[in-house]
């Protein structure tokens, strides 16, 4: 999630095609990898059970004032128990892949040392149920929910934090061997930095924007780190970092737009992919910090090596694009969703993925987020209705076909998300799934958008 642009169009809902479900005649890649996304927090609820600590998200929840109505992930949508059923329905939908996050305080309720056994459990337990229904489980080890204990000791401002992860990592990869095929480290660095260090709007809640950037180089450290750990594993399971990424167009043509768009994207894009594949940061970023900032200061020797570990999968998430002004701010060019930072622009997904293989080369790429929040309501007959969605998600997969026949090796999709979920500083406000959920009865019914997914699963084909 982008901060939100400073808007100067009102926003538009977004209308569904006159004939969303109509098929385009696209045919996928035999064996493509047709998925969804959730994350652990976003999901499980249980905050307290079976030894689970509290994380940073569960301190920023029930901070008055931080999350909209007070919502927290205390039930969410009542995976944890329901999760039997949940991999039921992502049977039936056909998904071939599922991306989940394995929820840190979990399993080291602290953040370092003990393990607590029971939070592995129900990860071997999730795993071994995709398996027996033939699903292939993707798993994100942080999707920012920092053990608090090691918040409170500074968090990812603290270098210690990366070596944390690394342990953590471990105990993980250790347990669940390769059953996952696909490990994926960090979900969007950029994230972390921006919102829960630069705005503030995010756990941990810090606006500092100097100490945000040495968070952003810990986070790519714990990522090498992570990296390094599966190898020491003998795992043949492969891995890659998760980013969300955001193509970045200049809002007019002037020669001095330009600049100030090759500086944004630098900190959007290439200060996350940069060090990852090229084992330096941007020039460009680092001149902007200045040679006295947190993040040039705590680079130290070794550090890019770390980070540079060769990787075996990209995870791109794609969202919205961003309009850069000359003077460095953002102006809206497309409708926005429910949330206002998403301008619906799908070509930006071509862009964004042939973007990274020309520029980085990774020997394959996964898109693991792609979605938009809808006013979703259950009709009188049962049903929900969301035609803008199937037009949305329509619309970025015909982008993502295109840039397949361009050469961009994606071998997989996943929509964001499997089901309704808790939209962190928004709450239960938006809903982002395929699977409607009835917060309080934890009914699921599947969207309309859910069963046209099954049938282009079905098809391998838009
Ligand atoms: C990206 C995040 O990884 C996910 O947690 C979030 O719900 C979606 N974007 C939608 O904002």
């Amino acid at each position: 999630a982008a901060p939100p642009p400073a808007s100067v169009l009102p926003a538009v809902p977004v209308e569904p095609s006159p004939d969303p479900e109509a098929h385009l005649g696209l045919r996928f890649p035999e064996g493509f990898g047709w998925g969804a996304a959730t994350s652990a927090y976003q999901i499980e609820g249980a905050a307290r059970e079976d030894g689970r600590g509290p994380s940073v998200w569960d301190t920023f929840a029930y901070t008055p004032g931080r999350v909209a109505n007070g919502d927290t992930g205390d039930t969410a949508a009542d995976h944890y128990r329901r999760y039997a059923e949940d991999l039921d329905l992502i049977r039936d939908l056909g998904l071939r892949s599922y991306r989940f996050s394995i929820s840190w305080p979990r399993v080291q309720p602290d953040g370092r040392g003990a393990i607590n056994q029971r939070g592995l459990d129900f990860y071997r337990r999730l795993v071994d149920g995709l398996l027996e229904r033939g699903i292939s489980p993707m798993a994100t080890l942080f999707h920012w929910d920092t053990p608090q204990a090691l918040q409170d000791d500074a968090g990812w401002a603290n270098r210690d934090t990366a070596y944390r992860f690394a342990d953590y990592a471990t105990a993980v990869f250790e347990a669940l061997g390769e059953s996952v095929p696909v490990w994926l480290t960090i979900n969007e660095p950029k994230t972390v930095v921006q919102n829960g260090y630069i705005t503030g709007h995010h756990a941990p809640g810090i606006r500092d924007e100097p100490t945000a950037y040495l968070v952003g180089h810990h986070l790519a450290l714990a990522h090498g780190l992570g990296v390094q750990a599966l190898r020491a594993t003998g795992s043949a399971s492969r891995i890659g970092g998760a980013l969300n990424l955001h193509p970045c167009y200049a809002a007019d043509d002037s020669p001095a737009t330009s600049d100030a768009v090759r500086l944004y994207d630098g900190y959007e894009n290439r200060f996350y992919l940069d060090p990852m594949f090229k084992g330096h940061y941007p020039e460009d970023v680092l001149a902007d910090q200045g040679p006295g900032s947190p993040l040039v200061r705590g680079i130290r020797d070794g550090d890019l090596e770390i980070i540079k570990q060769p990787i075996d999968i990209l995870a791109v998430q794609y969202y919205t694009p961003i309009y850069v002004t000359t003077d460095g701010g953002t102006v809206q060019k497309w409708p926005t969703t429910q949330a206002a930072w998403q301008q619906v622009y799908p070509p930006g997904m071509y862009d964004i993925l042939t973007r990274v293989t020309r520029d980085y080369a990774p020997p394959s790429i996964t898109v693991t987020e792609n979605g938009l929040p809808c006013a979703d309501e259950v009709g009188v007959d049962g049903s929900v209705d969301d035609a803008g969605r199937i037009s949305f998600l329509r619309d970025h997969l015909a982008e993502a076909h295109r840039a397949i026949a361009d050469g961009a090796p994606l071998e997989s999709y996943h929509v964001w998300s499997l089901m309704d979920n808790f939209e962190w500083e928004v709450g239960y406000d938006q809903r982002w799934g395929l699977i409607y959920v009835d917060y309080p009865t934890q009914r699921r019914i599947l969207k309309r958008s859910a069963a046209w997914y099954r049938r282009v699963i079905s098809d391998n084909s838009l």
